[in-house]
């Protein structure tokens, strides 16, 4: 597939695997993916199982995320992670403000603005998540929510940070459901987070900011989604689970 912009594909394994698992999945995968060049690969493992899954990933195409870090770089906030943390064990990106995050554990889009630019300033990637309830769907919302998450969780960041910076458009309804949104709702949204990045920006800035979507991605409608012009990715939850779903997802979209 001719892209403008390289795809990304990640898998966010959530409160998934143990280190024994990880490794397995890894072993797997490095199989699995060993020729791809075409696409960034990365894995989000538990924090659990990062030390050991960095060590398994060193001399392979595979890159590793984590799921979520603190805003602070160090200090008295317990069972929180930080950035530097992270980095002693390779990590390059991160996914920050999950509609998990937001809904389970009330973290606002102030907080996920701090822990973005908390992120960039330790030159971890972030990977910034945003999406619309199916409510807001349904009552005419998804821009005016997209507007407010995408302003809002990237404030204060420089023309070079936003470049290094991950959208990932993951309508909530879309999420472990099973029901994927449809090539046009994709793209729509996409293209509309695009228009934005280049009225908060400008238009060469916003044509290099890579635009994941995520919600039921699977190796049967990656290619679809993937051929959409905006769409330069993806994010996956379950389907990332095994080796054989996640790698063709990988080599379906290529
Ligand atoms: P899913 O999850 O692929 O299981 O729908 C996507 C996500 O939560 O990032």
């Amino acid at each position: 597939m001719n892209k403008e912009r390289k795809l990304i594909i990640a898998g966010n394994w959530k409160m998934n695997k143990t280190v024994a698992e990880s490794l397995n999945l890894v072993r797997g995968l490095k199989i699995e993916l060993a020729l791809v060049k075409e696409v960034d690969i990365v894995i989000c493992p538990p924090f659990t199982a990062l030390a050991a899954v960095s060590q398994a990933v060193m001399d392979c195409n595979l890159r590793l995320g984590a799921q979520n870090m603190s805003e602070h770089n160090y200090g008295a906030y317990t069972g929180e992670i930080a950035a530097g943390m992270l980095k002693e064990f390779s990590v390059r990106y991160v996914i920050l403000g999950h509609s998990e995050r937001r809904q389970l554990y009330k973290e606002t889009t102030e907080t996920v603005a701090k822990k973005t630019r908390a992120a960039l300033a330790a030159a971890l990637k972030p990977i910034v998540c945003v999406g619309e309830t199916l409510q807001e769907r349904e009552a005419g919302q998804t821009e005016r929510v997209l507007d407010t998450q995408v302003r809002g969780s990237l404030a204060g960041l420089t023309p070079a940070q936003i470049e290094e910076t991950i959208v990932a458009y993951e309508p909530i309804w879309a999420i472990g459901t099973g029901k994927n949104a449809t090539t046009t709702q994709a793209q729509e949204a996409h293209a509309f987070i695009r228009r934005l990045l280049a009225s908060l920006y400008d238009d060469n800035v916003s044509r290099r900011v890579r635009i994941q979507y995520g919600g039921s991605v699977k190796p049967s409608n990656a290619r679809e989604l993937m051929s959409q012009p905006d769409v330069d990715g993806a994010l996956v939850g379950g389907a990332s689970l095994e080796d054989r779903s996640f790698s063709d997802i990988i080599k379906n979209s290529i």
